[in-house]
Formats: C-alpha cells, sequence, structure tokens
C-alpha cells in the first residue's frame, strides 16, 4: 500500500550556512598547547568546512572569525588571529578563487590595520565574480552594533529629509545591514556545546534553524556538516515541507 508521504521529495540543503566557530582554546588546552595552537587547526577546519559545503551545494557560507567582543582578549592573541587570517588569505586565496569561492567581509573592519583592510579589499575584488560559493567571514563583527549602524544610517536620511519614516519597514532596513543583498541564515551551526548566539546575525537569524554541535571547531569536518544538514532536513520536514501526496494513476493507466 502505497504512503500518501511517498511522494514527499528531500528538504533541500540549506542555501546560507552559518557557522560559530568556537572551541580552539578548549581544544589547545586539552593537549597542553597554547591557545595559538587551536587556532592554527582551527584554520583546517575551516578549509575542510568550505569543501564540505560546496559538495553539499550550499551558495552561501558565513564564519565567525573574529567577533567585535573578541578586541578584549589579550594583544597576543588578537596579533596571533589577524596574523592567522592574513596568512590564511595568503596562502588560499588562488585555491579559493579556482574553487568558484566569492570572499565577503562583514564587520568592522576599519578596525584592523590598513595592509590588513587592503588584502581584505584585494581578496573581495578579485573573486568578486566567483559563483560558486559566496563565503562571508564575519570580522570585527557584533550584530548589535551592527543594528545601531543601520537605524543611526536610516535617521540620518530622515533627518535629511530623504526617507519618508513611513517607508521605514524591514526590507528597508536590511538594506543598511552589513549583509544587504544577502539571504538569511537558513541554519546556523555553533560548535564546542555552547548555546548562544552571542552576538551573531541576530536580525538574520530570526527564522534560522539553530544545531549545537558537541564538536570542538578545530575537530569540525564533513562529517558534522552533514549531521547538521541532516538535522536541518528533519526539522524542515517536520516543520515546513508539506508532504506532497502521490498523486492518483492516470485514467486508463495500464499495469
Ligand atoms: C573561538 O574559539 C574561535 C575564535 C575566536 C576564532 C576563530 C578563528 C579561526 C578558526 C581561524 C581564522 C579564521 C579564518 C576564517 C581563516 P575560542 O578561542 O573562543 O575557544 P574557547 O572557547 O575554547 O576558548
Amino acid at each position: 500500500m502505497s504512503s500518501p508521504f511517498q511522494g514527499a521529495r528531500p528538504a533541500p540543503a540549506p542555501r546560507h550556512i552559518a557557522i560559530i566557530m568556537d572551541g580552539n582554546g578548549r581544544w589547545a588546552a586539552r593537549r597542553g598547547l597554547p591557545r595559538a595552537a587551536g587556532h592554527r587547526e582551527g584554520v583546517l577546519a575551516v578549509r575542510r568546512t568550505i569543501e564540505a559545503a560546496i559538495g553539499h551545494g550550499v551558495e552561501w557560507l558565513t564564519l565567525f572569525a573574529f567577533s567585535s567582543e573578541n578586541w578584549r582578549r589579550p594583544i597576543e592573541e588578537v596579533t596571533d588571529l589577524t596574523f592567522l587570517l592574513r596568512h590564511y588569505l595568503r596562502a588560499e586565496l588562488r585555491e579559493l578563487a579556482e574553487a568558484g569561492v566569492r570572499l565577503h567581509v562583514i564587520g568592522e573592519r576599519d578596525r584592523f590595520g590598513p595592509s590588513l583592510q587592503a588584502e581584505l579589499a584585494e581578496a573581495e575584488a578579485r573573486t568578486a565574480a566567483n559563483r560558486k560559493l559566496n563565503l562571508v567571514i564575519a570580522l570585527s563583527y557584533g550584530a548589535r552594533a551592527e543594528i545601531a549602524t543601520a537605524a543611526r544610517r536610516i535617521a540620518a536620511a530622515v533627518a535629511a529629509g530623504a526617507l519618508d519614516p513611513a517607508a521605514i519597514d524591514e526590507t528597508l532596513f536590511a538594506t543598511h545591514l552589513a549583509t544587504a543583498g544577502m539571504p538569511d541564515p537558513d541554519l546556523v551551526i555553533r560548535t564546542s556545546g555552547e548555546q548562544r548566539l552571542s552576538n551573531f546575525l541576530l536580525w538574520q537569524a530570526a527564522y534560522a534553524e539553530l544545531v549545537f554541535d558537541e564538536a570542538l571547531w578545530p575537530d569540525f569536518g564533513a562529517a558534522n556538516l552533514g549531521q547538521a544538514i541532516a538535522e536541518y532536513a528533519r526539522r524542515e520536514r517536520r516543520f515546513g515541507a508539506r508532504p506532497e501526496p502521490v498523486p492518483p494513476p492516470a485514467a486508463g493507466a495500464g499495469g
């Protein structure tokens, strides 16, 4: 006997996955290594995750690499992180570009030195025509500051007489965010067992599915991403997708 669910298509992979990469420090501490070793290993996980995301046909991947709160860490760690990012760009930009990755940076990039800012802009420009995967790196990013900045810009436009307050709606507001033009994340993953958003994409993640993975970020890889996508698909089937009943056989169809 045929089930009414037989005709249901599998839920599609999320179009946009955003990841809070957490646990580098604990990964290092468990091995008696300096925190920098955890961040270095975290870069390898970034590489694995990008490859796996491309394999799943994900269009947008946002990685929370440095929060606006991370400036409060000791100067040595901030230096390690910015060094790693610069090294990553220099070592992997060509490969990323060849794989069809387009790089975007969101966050207060002007808080970094002029040479890193120039390298970020160069990386964005060099990959601007790529379409396989949009890789968004959130750097010195904080959602509350992003929302406050958007509000300030909108208020200035109103004060200048260029914008009617009645025209301010969710769509207009979103065009003033750092993510203007990007789709909202469908799935937000946080590693290391912590279950918080920590000021990440607060506006954009309003309807995102949240998946918390116990793995420390340096241990994250293709299998973890696959499990998170499978969990997302299960939830989509439960709450979102409406199973399509199997259509009745066409009149006169033999068999
Ligand atoms: C959180 O672990 C991770 C970070 C603050 C930085 C993430 C950065 C990288 C993975 C490397 C560079 C990124 C790119 C995109 C090349 P934590 O230090 O807070 O860990 P803990 O909570 O265990 O201390």
